[in-house]
Formats: structure tokens, sequence, C-alpha cells
């Protein structure tokens, strides 16, 4: 099966024209399988946004290949959606326009948008707030719009970079709970989820598989498949092992 995603030898610095580059990522080589949870961590400034944006197009590696569906990668994936840590809402724009907006450029009828984004607003319990703007919104609503915006246009990877590090504890833990029914719902179920974190927890507790990178630049140290059935408790001794064996690899 060819992966969904695969980085070749990617390498990537800023400024590498530059006297002084600053090197980001070094020698990455991974695949994403077609139905997979997989998550990244590293600690901060190790290259993970970089790396999310590389797989989705979004900036262009300074070496090495990128490939969506075996064919290399020249542009911004259609098939791919990103949630982010700050949301990134349109202030402007109600809830509603702000989920309609992960459907520009798509040829459907405004109509269609319309009806699948309001499918969207039912899914993510956004009802009643449909004509309300971000500013008026709690930290969890607004990231129920954000992952309402990144599934609309029901995509094939849905990326994630660090989605519940800007919520209280007590609404990232059901937000998590969410994204994991989310995953196993067929009307949203993305093929592939990659999620960015620095929180070992949350990814043991959510994905199949872990690639752990190292301090910057980020170079892959290990890939740790994560076996313990689901539902996963949280507190559960297992999963503080695997927790333990990651965190002992960064640190
Ligand atoms: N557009 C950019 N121009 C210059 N440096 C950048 C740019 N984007 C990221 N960096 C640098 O790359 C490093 C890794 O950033 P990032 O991918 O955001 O790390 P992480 O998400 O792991 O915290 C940081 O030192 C950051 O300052
Ligand atoms: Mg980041």
């Amino acid at each position: 099966m060819t992966p969904v995603i695969e980085l070749r030898n990617v390498t990537k610095a800023f400024g590498s024209g530059t006297a002084r580059p600053n090197a980001v990522l070094e020698q990455i080589n991974l695949s994403i399988e077609g139905h997979e949870f997989a998550s990244i961590v590293g600690p901060s400034g190790c290259g993970k946004s970089t790396l999310l944006r590389i797989m989705m197009g979004l900036t262009t590696p300074t070496d090495g290949e990128v490939y969506y569906r075996g064919k290399p990668v020249k542009d911004v994936i259609e098939g791919m959606a990103m949630v982010f840590q700050t949301f990134a809402l349109f202030p402007w724009l109600t809830v509603l326009q702000n989920i309609e907006i992960g459907l520009q450029g798509r040829k459907i009828s405004d109509d269609a948008k319309r009806k699948r984004s309001l499918k969207l607003v039912e899914i993510m319990g956004l009802e009643g707030f449909e004509e309300a703007y971000p500013r008026e919104l709690s930290g969890g609503m607004k990231q129920r719009v954000g992952l309402a915006r990144a599934l609309v246009s029901d995509p094939e990877v849905l990326l994630m970079d660090e989605p519940f590090s800007s919520l209280d504890p007590l609404t990232a833990t059901h937000l998590r709970e969410e994204v994991l029914d989310l995953w196993l719902n067929p009307e949203v179920s993305p093929g592939s989820v990659v999620m960015v974190t620095h929180n070992v927890e949350e990814a043991v507790y959510m994905a199949d598989r872990i690639i752990v990178l190292t301090h910057r630049p980020g170079t892959i140290i290990k890939e740790v498949h994560i076996d313990l059935p689901r539902p996963r408790n949280p507190r559960s001794p297992e999963l503080y092992r695997v927790v333990d064996e990651i965190t002992g690899m960064i640190a």
C-alpha cells in the first residue's frame, strides 16, 4: 500500500542562503498510512509545526522529497486540513461563516456548502451559535469551530497542531474524547490523523503510533507503536509506562 504521506530525507533550514542558516529539521524519513492516528512529539522549538506545514505543502523543504499518495507535493494539498493551537478563526466572520471557509475553492454549490457546514455545526455541538462571533465563544467552543472548519471539507488527512494546548485541562479532556469519537464517526472520520503535541500523555492516550523528535534540529529518534486497547484509561499504569519511556527519550 502506498502511504498517504511520505517524507524522504527531509531537511529544513530557515535562511539557508545566508551565512548562518538555522537548521530546524534534519533527515526526516516518515510515512503516514491510510488509517492511523499518528502523533509527533518533541520539545518546544524542535520543528513540529514546520513538519506539519511541510506535510500539507504549505512550506517547502530545503532538501528531500514529500509525496502525497505517491505523487510529489508541489502545492497545498486539498485533501488535508489543519487545526491550530490558537484556533486561527476570522474574528469578523460568524461561526457558520468560519466553518464555510473550510470549503473555499471547492466546486460545489453555495447551498451544498451551507448544508455541509450546518451538518458540522450539529456534529460539533455548536447549535445556537451559528451567528455568534469568535469573541463571544470560550476557548473550547472556538476549537470546536476550528475542528468543524477542518472537517467540513471531509479531509483524507486531519493535521492538528497542539490542538488542546491552549485549553483549560477539563475542556481539553472533553475535547480529546470528542476527537476520538469523531475519529470513529463514519460521517466525518478522516482517513488519517496527524497530531503534533509536546504533551506525551496526550499522545499516548490518543495515538496508534508516536514519532519522537529530538531537540532542534529535529530528527526522529524513535517510533513507538501504542497497542493499548481502546477505549484507553488515561490513568492506567500500562499507559504511564509508555509515557515514562517516551519522556525519557526526550529528556
Ligand atoms: N518562517 C520561519 N522563519 C524563520 N524561522 C522559523 C520560521 N518558522 C519556524 N522557525 C524557527 O524554526 C524553529 C522550529 O519552529 P517550529 O516548527 O514552530 O517548532 P515547534 O512547533 O516544535 O515548537 C524555531 O526555532 C523557529 O523559530
Ligand atoms: Mg509548534
